[in-house]
Formats: structure tokens, sequence, C-alpha cells
């Protein structure tokens, strides 16, 4: 072989090499959830989003304007952040302190709190759920850290709830002593949202689209409220969003947790979900600021060299006013001074904004 031809075959072989990382690379960066049609899909389904949600669905995230994040955010850490996660972690604090508000802002670690909290034991982390907040891509991310899944696109979609198979045990399984242990030394987070547009998002994710097929909300549940509720008896419409606000905001709406035989977790507070105030959570990411939150967890917790979190459609993380003032427009200011004071504790410990706009 002459020197030429073997200088040939060196750069062919590179260039081979190169193509091949680079597919790599980028099938690592993508670790993006796809539907049935290959489209890219924030949350198990798109249900959890917005009306506008088929729209938002088939944006792909690399088309990305100047003034919408791109997908690169989700790999960089701002700068700030620290300060931000820090400020946040200084309200909470202090609100936890609050004596005034004590029952609205604490919970004791009770069975049905140590439920709501999943175990990464390879990495140390564990992660509280709160529905509604797009917990959904933080499990998937969790079950392939745990190990039972290479990706995000191996993880079955009936697996991701089933805690039993898939690898991402709560905490409610371990003994006392192991509990304690995980506490106090593994990474903690969790995901908050504005409380009112979390309450809309699950009216219309159990109440409107069901799509998990839980005719249990529907057909059960439903009906449970509109008896109770319901001004116009002869109205005969499915539940309506002025019969769920009332049913919410009821200082009294225990009633149908005990009726059933158990909290459901779509409505409960924070405080009820997470006991902030009694576990010393290392990071609360807020939905709102995903798109900084995301990578600033993974790197905190110290796994961003390892995963990244899945992409974000641009402009579903931002909170929308106009869809919350539309909601409640036809609420009386009575139902939702009940609504806000039941989710006091959410809005202060939190440092979101009561909303005084829609009692104006
Ligand atoms: C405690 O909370 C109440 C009600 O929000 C507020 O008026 C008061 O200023 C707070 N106290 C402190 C010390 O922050
Ligand atoms: C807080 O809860 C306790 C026990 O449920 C009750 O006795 C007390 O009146 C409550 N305090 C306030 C300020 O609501
Ligand atoms: C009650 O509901 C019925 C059926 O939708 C409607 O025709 C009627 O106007 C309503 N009454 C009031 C007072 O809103
Ligand atoms: C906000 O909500 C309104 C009403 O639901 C909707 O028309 C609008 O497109 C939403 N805006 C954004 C930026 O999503």
């Amino acid at each position: 072989m002459s020197k030429n031809m073997q200088h040939r075959c060196f750069l062919l072989a590179l260039c081979g090499w190169a193509v091949f990382m680079l597919l790599l690379v980028s099938k690592f960066i993508t670790l993006s959830v796809r539907d049935k049609e290959g489209r890219s899909v924030y949350g198990t389904k798109p249900h959890i989003l917005d009306q506008n949600v088929t729209k938002y669905v088939e944006i792909k995230p690399q088309e990305h304007t100047d003034d919408q994040p791109s997908q690169s955010t989700l790999t960089e850490v701002d700068p700030d952040w620290d300060a931000v996660h820090a400020e946040r972690l200084n309200l909470l604090n202090n609100v936890c302190r609050n004596t005034s508000l004590r029952n609205l802002t604490h919970s004791p670690i009770s069975n049905f709190v140590l439920d709501r909290i999943f175990v990464c034991d390879k990495h140390k982390i564990l992660f509280c759920q709160t529905p509604k907040v797009g917990n959904t891509q933080w499990k998937k991310v969790l079950i392939v850290l745990n190990g039972e899944f290479k990706s995000i696109e191996d993880i079955p979609e009936p697996l991701i709830h089933n805690h039993e198979k898939n690898g991402l045990p709560r905490l409610s399984t371990y003994s006392e002593p192991e509990i304690t242990k995980r506490l106090n030394t593994y990474f903690k987070f969790f995901i908050v949202r504005d409380p009112f547009e979390r309450l809309i998002s699950a009216f219309k994710d159990k109440f409107l689209k069901n799509p998990r097929f839980e005719p249990w909300y529907r057909y059960n549940i439903a009906p449970a409220i509109i008896q109770k509720y319901r001004r116009n008896r002869t109205e005969t419409k499915g539940l309506q969003f002025d019969d769920f606000t009332r049913y919410v905001g009821d200082p009294n709406h225990k009633w149908l947790d005990i009726k059933i035989g158990k909290p459901i977790i779509h409505w409960a507070t924070y405080v009820e979900l997470c006991a902030p105030c009694e576990i010393k959570y290392n990071v609360i990411g807020h939905h709102e600021t995903l798109e900084k939150d995301a990578p600033y967890i993974l790197k905190k917790a110290g796994i961003s060299n390892l995963i990244s979190y899945p992409p974000i459609p641009p402009g579903i993380t931002a909170y929308n006013r106009t869809k919350v003032k539309q909601y409640f427009s036809g609420i009386s200011k009575r139902d939702i001074k009940r609504l806000d004071a039941r989710f006091q504790g959410d809005f202060k410990l939190f440092g979101y904004d009561e909303p005084d706009f829609l009692l104006t």
C-alpha cells in the first residue's frame, strides 16, 4: 500500500468514527419521549398540558425562536441559580417558622407522605411526587438511574406508575431506621407550580380528559361532588369547575377522602403531600422555571453527567394568567377566598402571589 493510500484509509476511518460518535452523542442528548406518531411528548401523555397541547406537541424541540428556551438550556446551569434556590429555601424556612401559619404549613411525616416519596438508592436521591406538575418525567429519569431500564424510551408506558415492577420504590416500603437514614443523608427534591394553575390542571385531567382511563373519577368522584355542591339542581351537565372549586375549598372537604377510604392526591396541598417544613429538602424546583431548574437539580444531585431531562416543548411551563382568569371568571368571590385559604400555605411557602386579581 502506498503512503497516499494509507493516508486515505486513515482519513476514511477517522470520518466514520466521528460520524458514529456524533450519532451516539445526539442519541444521548435527545432522551425525548415519543408517542405512537413519533411526536415529542412532554409528560407521559399530552393530557397534563393545556388545551393548546396539540399545537405544542408538534413543535420540534430543535426549532426555537430567540425568546423561547432552547433545548441547550436543559444542560446548562444558570450561574445565578444557586442564589435563586438559596432564596427559595430561606423563604420556606421563614414561613415554616411563622407560628400564625402553623396549621397551614406543617404536616406530620406520615405514611401518606412516605408513599409520595420515591427512592433512588444508587445515587442517593429522594423525590417527592406532586401530581399535575410534570412529575412523570422525573420518575422516568429516576427509573433509568436506578438501572431497571437503559433509557427513558425503553420504559414501557404501563410500568411508569407501577412501583412494584419499575425499580423505583416508595420510601414507605423501607424499615423505620432505613427511612430515617435516607431522609437524613439523601439529596431530596420536589417540584411545585402555581397552586391555582395546578387545580385547573387537575380538574381538566381527571374530569374533562380522563386520559388514563380512570373511569373512577368520572363515575364515582364527580357524581359525589355534584350531589353535595351543585347549586342548580336542574342542571344535568357533568362536573363543572364551579362544583369542583366549592368542593376543594370546603373546609370540611375531607368527607370525600373518608368516604372512599384514602386521600385523593391530585388536589392535596404540597404541605400534605411532601411535608416541606418537616423534611429538609435540598432543592425545590418551580414548574415555571423548569428549563433552569431541571439542569440545576441534575447537577446538585450529582447526576448531570449520567442523564439529561427530556426536552421541554417551548411555552408550556410559563404561568398563564389569562387561563386562570378564564377558569375563575364564573366562580364567586366567596368560593375563591375559601380556595385561597386552603392553599394559603402553598402560596406562602413557595413564594407564589395570591391571586388578588381574581378578587377585584
Ligand atoms: C406570619 O404570617 C402572617 C400571615 O401571613 C404575617 O402577617 C406575618 O407578618 C408573618 N410573621 C412573620 C414574622 O413573618
Ligand atoms: C390549628 O389546629 C389546631 C388543631 O387542629 C386547632 O385547635 C387550632 O385552632 C388551629 N389554629 C388555627 C389558627 O387555625
Ligand atoms: C339551571 O340549569 C338549567 C339547565 O341547564 C337551566 O335551564 C336554568 O336556566 C338554570 N337555572 C339557573 C337559575 O341558572
Ligand atoms: C393562555 O391561556 C389562554 C386561554 O386558555 C390561551 O388562549 C392562550 O393561548 C394561553 N397562552 C399561552 C402563552 O399559552
